[in-house]
């Protein structure tokens, strides 16, 4: 079983000329569902909270810990573990085609003889096969999240982290990743402004002003975040 751990996390950054400026603050969590869906506002920390899950950020104190690797000391090898796929899916697919972008991904992993097959297999799950020599340029914004996707499980991480993994995607593909992610065998932790997905996870955490507010069921969880967001509309 997959166990991501924070212990007494703060995150916070310089500002120049003034105090260090808090991004997360007393994050205390041990993750060990199979399905977590993280929620809030923009700008709450959600993607931060996601980046110290594979050492793309590193906390400033605390430490978080990734089946008991620490993500500071052992970056390179939780990297190994965890599979990130970020929003802005143009910030790692780097190939000129859907093709090479997956046989990139798993060159680590597979025989170069079998790269093309295997990659094959995979666009044909995602059903991306058909575009398999288009430019990365020439995708729809639904198309590169779903490549991005693609790419990313590929390699079969032990932990999936997704940033917002829905957000470009229209209903049926929206409807397609969550099936998928619902039905992979490995942890899946995403962040998320799609709360049909998140009803779907088996533990959700509320993060607000870099905190976690409310962490439990789907249900609480959703209801807890509408009443925070109407709360906010004044401010
Ligand atoms: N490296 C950084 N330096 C300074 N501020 C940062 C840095 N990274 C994030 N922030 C700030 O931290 C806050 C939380 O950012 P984060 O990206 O985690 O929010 P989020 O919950 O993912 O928001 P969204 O829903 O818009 O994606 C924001 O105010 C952001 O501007
Ligand atoms: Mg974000």
């Amino acid at each position: 079983m997959s166990s991501v751990v924070f212990d007494r996390v703060d995150v916070s950054v310089p500002v120049p000329g003034q105090d260090r400026k808090p991004l997360l603050t007393g994050i205390n969590l041990e993750l060990t569902e199979r399905r977590i869906a993280i929620i809030g506002s923009n700008g709450s920390g959600k993607s931060t909270l996601l980046r110290l899950i594979n050492g793309l950020v590193t906390p400033t104190s605390g430490q978080v810990l990734v089946n008991n690797l620490g993500t500071a000391a052992k970056g390179g090898k939780v990297r190994r573990l965890v599979g990130f796929v970020f929003t802005d899916p143009l910030s790692q697919l780097v190939m000129p085609t859907v093709l090479e972008d997956v046989e990139l991904s798993l060159r680590a992993h597979t025989h170069r003889s079998q790269r093309r097959t295997v990659a094959e297999q995979v666009l044909e799950r995602f059903s991306l096969l058909p575009l398999a020599e288009q430019s990365i340029y020439d995708l729809s914004g639904g198309e590169r999240q779903l490549l991005a996707l693609a790419t990313v499980l590929a390699v079969d991480p032990e932990i999936l982290v997704a940033d917002e993994p829905t957000t470009l995607l229209d209903l049926r593909n929206r409807d397609k990743i969550g099936r998928l992610l619902a039905g992979l065998p490995q942890q899946v932790i995403v962040s998320t402004h799609d709360l049909e997905l998140a009803a779907d996870a088996d533990r959700v955490l509320v993060v607000d002003q870099g905190m976690v507010v409310f962490d439990g069921a789907p249900g609480e969880a959703v209801s807890f975040y509408r009443q925070l967001a109407t709360a906010e509309v004044p401010r």
